[in-house]
């Protein structure tokens, strides 16, 4: 029996085993998919022990960045797959004769949760830059966006990420000169999100071919996409991208293909 986990520290909150508890079931596969809390202390211990037990494993905050730096130095740069290496974090990890193998399924996600609403791969506008937002930059570049821009409220995180991954940084009160022209707005901020105050911008000069989408999905819909959706931009809230990344991992440890439907996507808004 093939075995699966999602590591964290808390994880008591993880939709993970949900999500691939409801393909297993689905596909009749006998595999188990578990929520391992890991205390920070214990992170190495665990990764040279009861990690290599399992088939493979997802991995979430906040050990997305620090099993990066594991698998470089325990087994190499090649262990990690090109889209880890260009995001610096790993989220999905595949255990094959002892070894830790290292992937990113987020920014493949974050692109299967909002391609097929998207009008045109021209501009895309990225609010924030914290370690969410390297992952839709490898997205959109993946993608071949004609430009990206970067926006954040510390200017100094935005210019460091621009450089390193060659796209536009503008000041946070240049937003709205840059609506008009977007074909995507995405807000990669913690703003929105239960427990944070809301992300006040004003809409109006959007382009009515913009995609707003948002990575958070606690609230499904934030005032940012209700506002979006009230001037009749289409919008695509986060709840996809993390039904689209877990994909990857499961076709990795159980072998089969599998899909976000309709039946699964209920499934979960009805547990947040
Ligand atoms: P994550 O890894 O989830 O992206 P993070 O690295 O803490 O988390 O980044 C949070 C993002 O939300 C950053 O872009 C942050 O902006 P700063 O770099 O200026 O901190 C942004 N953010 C958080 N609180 C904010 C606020 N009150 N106003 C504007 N941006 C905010």
């Amino acid at each position: 029996m093939k075995k699966a986990a999602v590591i964290g520290y808390p994880i008591s909150h993880s939709l993970s085993p949900k999500i691939h508890k409801f393909w297993l079931n689905k596909k009749a596969i006998k595999g188990s998919y578990e929520a391992l809390e890991v205390a920070p202390d214990n992170f190495e211990y665990f990764l040279q022990n009861e990690a290599l037990k399992l088939d493979g494993f997802n991995v979430t905050l906040p050990f997305k960045e620090r099993i990066f730096e594991f698998i470089k130095k325990e087994y190499g740069q090649s262990y990690l797959s090109s889209t880890a290496q260009k995001i610096g974090a790993v989220n999905t990890v595949t255990v094959k004769e002892g070894q830790l193998w290292g992937d990113n399924s987020d920014a493949f996600g974050f692109w299967e949760n909002i391609k097929t609403k998207i009008s045109s791969q021209s501009i895309a506008l990225i609010l924030g830059a914290g370690g969410a937002s390297r992952a839709i930059i490898v997205a959109l570049q993946q993608e071949r966006f004609e430009q990206i821009i970067l926006v954040n409220r510390t200017m100094e995180r935005a210019q460091k990420l621009g450089q390193e991954f060659g796209i536009d940084v503008a000041s946070w009160d240049d937003i709205s000169q840059f609506l008009p022209s977007v074909s995507l707005l995405v807000n990669c901020t913690s703003l929105g999100m239960h427990g944070y105050p809301d992300l006040s911008i004003d809409l109006s000069g959007l382009s009515q071919k913009a995609l707003v989408t948002d990575i958070v999905y606690t609230p499904l819909y934030t005032s940012l996409l209700k506002q979006a959706a009230r001037q009749g931009n289409s919008v695509q809230n986060g709840l996809g991208m993390l039904l689209h990344q877990a994909r990857l991992g499961f076709q990795k440890w159980f072998d089969e293909n599998v899909f976000v439907d309709e039946e699964l996507r209920q499934y979960i808004e009805s547990l947040l």
